[in-house]
């Protein structure tokens, strides 16, 4: 056969394909809205855009052991709370924290995964150890996240505050601010790539849970108990094993 007419065949299959699996009941559509500027958790293949890291892989598990089909919104980090409220998305992983304030708007799965805050400097920076060091400083972060609420906490200090998680980061390596506040598996990734920056010891306990609206209790149970499979099977342990 010709390759061309193969190819041709096979494009005929994959249209049938396709067609059937929507016709014959596809999967449940679950939508997940996501920063994708999180490095490991969540962030772009920068040739090919797809949608990589921990959080990514644990979503499809997820979907996967709850037989749904999982598509990615790349939304703004101060946009996913909003955009779940409104129905942008079902549910939300973005190495989201479990805090008090947003439990007043959301629900969250079982938490994923324990985290923390740390304090990024310049690697040859001696004068910032301590929380306390950070008193009238200027301290970037990534704004409305935990590192945005100790650094508001911090006297007398000014905070920077930008959309994206990694212009934080490059504020303290251009030197602009002397600090940046960020979760600790974030910084570490980070370091491991720029040699300029180095991080402290953790300031804050942290867990990050899947955020769902709070009348979905149906989905709320759907992940609890796919994360629970997920975790049974050792299928977690190796997503795990896969990113840190
Ligand atoms: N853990 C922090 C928080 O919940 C930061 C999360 C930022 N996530 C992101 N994908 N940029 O506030």
């Amino acid at each position: 056969m010709k390759k061309s007419s193969l190819i041709f065949g096979l494009c005929i299959t994959l249209v049938f394909m396709i067609g059937a699996s929507t016709i014959v009941g596809a999967k449940p559509l679950l939508k997940v809205g996501t920063s994708a500027d999180f490095p490991p958790f969540e962030f772009q293949d920068e040739k090919t855009g797809a949608y990589l890291g921990f959080d990514i892989d644990l979503i499809n598990a997820i979907g996967k052991a709850a037989d749904m089909e999982v598509q990615i919104v790349n939304t703004a980090w101060d946009g996913l709370i909003p955009g779940l409220l409104t129905g942008n998305f079902d549910c939300i992983i973005s190495a989201m924290t479990i805090t008090e304030e947003r439990l007043k708007a959301v629900a969250f799965s079982d938490p994923y995964f324990s985290s923390s805050q740390v304090i990024v400097t310049k690697v040859d920076d001696t004068a910032i150890k301590t929380v306390e060091d950070l008193q009238g400083k200027q301290i970037a972060v990534q704004i409305g996240t935990t590192g945005d609420l100790e650094a508001s906490e911090i006297e007398g200090a000014t905070v920077k505050r930008f959309n994206l998680a990694p212009d934080a980061i490059q504020e303290v390596r251009n030197g602009s601010v002397p600090a940046c506040i960020i979760d600790l598996a974030v910084a570490e990734e980070i370091a491991k790539e720029y040699k300029d920056i180095k991080f402290g010891e953790p300031i804050t306990t942290e867990s990050y849970g899947i955020a769902i609206r709070k009348n979905n209790t149906e989905l709320i149970q759907k992940i609890n108990d796919g994360l629970a499979s997920i975790k049974a099977s050792g299928e977690y342990d190796e997503i795990h094993a896969d990113w840190f």
